[in-house]
């Protein structure tokens, strides 16, 4: 096998073609594959020597009783069921300048108090990191910082000296020599994390790596690396607003259900421990076409505003935009308005915006959109201390949504007195325990009980 060719290797999906082809025949992605030489390795490149592996009894193998380590910051913790479990490695992602290295930093300076703290960088200098720090108000006296691409150099550095925990911000700038490819090329990142991920389980340093998110949601360009760590924790949100969310996509230590919210701020990313007070500050009082209502983002329930505006079109086919929730559901709560209540939109634009860049999916919004679009059209203003939710069907009826408990609670906790709830939820709760709870089973009686003598 003297001379071994060089194959070409899709950026996005992983996968090898012998030749060069313009689009993946895998993932169909255009101008995806790259020029690789077959995959060099030094002797021993692939870690452990497997002389000394010998299989043993699962009753056998001791443990730490779930010893967690706490970031210090509830949401964070949170995020990751109750703490980080020691020699498990956690990859952090998200669109770039959404505030990963801020968050990371923050968190880190915390942990380096107590414990051997390493911070990686391979995109900014000393004095930048210095700079941040020094920005966010972080004093970090004891967090060690190394800014290094060479990940056989930090490997060494880490054999040496080990930390507790790692940080390697990010994971596409770092390169192994025993690859002859450029960093953030999808075998480098893999080699890479694969060879940290070793080093993590055998001498049980906690990694963090942070992965930059492309375009089409993918990190790294393909998701080999959501595959490989054991936690991946996405931070989102939308630029132009300071909420930040973090989200649990997976874990191997711990549900997937929990969010955490943050806002950014000049001098960092700061802890919201009640997000719906945040989301309906700048509420409008009295106008028509707002309404409240509590989703379940994971287990943790949010107050929302959604607001509704139908006004007359100047166009022959009138428009459905909607801003935070899908528009295929907007079209199709303005057919069943229509047809089971006799609205009439056919001359009308009719627009929807969730507050606060919040994305809405669960169906438990269809009676929230509902009801604001009943408010516009009417132009009658729903009492202030309202909240609706419940799933609308095609026949004009409210089905039941799950976590009423929850979110009748979160309501109550901001002063909201009345609730609009499906039938099905109400006649389960408990009577004298939620006053001001109404049950309702379709549109008209909606209509009806929210408009009067408004809608006849
Ligand atoms: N002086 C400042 N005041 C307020 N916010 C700031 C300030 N400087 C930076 N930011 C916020 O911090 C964000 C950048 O944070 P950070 O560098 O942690 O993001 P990142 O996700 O690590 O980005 P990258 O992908 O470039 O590494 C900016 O988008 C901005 O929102
Ligand atoms: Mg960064």
């Amino acid at each position: 096998m003297g001379d071994r060719k060089n194959v070409y290797r899709c950026q996005q999906c992983g996968h090898v073609s012998p030749k060069w082809l313009g689009r993946c025949t895998e993932c169909q992605a255009w101008h995806s594959l790259a020029e690789e030489s077959p995959v060099r390795r030094s002797a021993g490149a692939r870690g452990a020597s497997t002389a000394e592996a010998h299989p043993v009894l699962l009753k056998d193998v001791s443990f730490h009783t779930e010893q967690r380590i706490s970031v210090g910051m509830q949401e964070w913790d949170r995020v990751l069921g109750g703490g980080m479990v020691p020699g498990s490695m956690i990859l952090l992602a998200g669109d770039p300048g959404i505030g990963k290295s801020t968050l990371l930093l923050q968190g880190l300076a915390r942990l380096a108090n107590e414990r051997r703290v390493l911070y990686v960088s391979g995109e900014e200098s000393p004095q930048q990191l210095k700079l941040r720090a020094a920005r966010l108000g972080i004093a970090a006296d004891k967090l060690f910082i190394l800014c290094e691409t060479s990940l056989d150099a930090l490997l060494e550095i880490m054999k040496r000296d080990p930390p507790e925990i790692l940080a390697v911000d990010s994971i596409q700038t770092m390169h192994s020599g025993h690859l002859d490819l450029s960093p953030g090329s999808i075998s480098q990142v893999r080699e890479c994390s694969a060879r940290l991920m070793r080093m993590a389980k055998e001498t049980d340093i906690t990694t963090f790596l942070i992965g930059h998110v492309t375009k089409e949601g993918a990190i790294a360009g393909p998701r080999v690396l959501e595959h490989l760590v054991d936690t991946v924790l996405y931070l989102e949100g939308d630029r132009s607003h300071a909420f930040r969310l973090l989200r649990a996509v997976k874990n191997r230590f711990g549900s997937t259900n929990e969010i955490g919210v943050f806002e950014m701020k000049e001098s960092g990313l700061e802890e919201v421990l009640n997000p719906s007070e945040l989301l309906l500050a700048e509420r409008p009082i009295g106008f028509s076409g707002s309404v409240v209502m509590c989703c379940i983002e994971g287990t943790r329930p949010l107050l929302v505003e959604i607001q509704a505006l139908v006004s007359a079109s100047g166009w022959t086919q009138p428009r459905r935009t909607s801003i935070g929730i899908d528009g295929n559901r907007l079209s199709i709560l303005v057919a069943v308005l229509e047809k089971r209540l006799g609205f009439h939109f056919p001359q009308q634009d009719v627009f929807i915006n969730v507050a606060g860049g919040v994305r809405l999916v669960e169906p438990a919004v269809d009676l929230a959109v509902t009801a604001a679009l009943m408010s516009s059209y009417l132009d009658k203003p729903l009492p202030a201390d309202l909240v609706v939710w419940g799933e609308v069907g095609l026949a004009g009826e409210v089905r039941g949504v799950t976590h009423t408990d929850i979110r009748l609670m979160e309501a109550r906790k901001l002063g909201f007195s009345r609730s609009l709830i499906p039938k099905s939820n109400a006649d389960r709760l408990i009577p004298d325990a939620s006053p001001g709870c109404m049950g309702v089973r379709s549109l008209p009686e909606v209509l009806e009980l929210l408009f009067g003598d408004a809608a006849r």
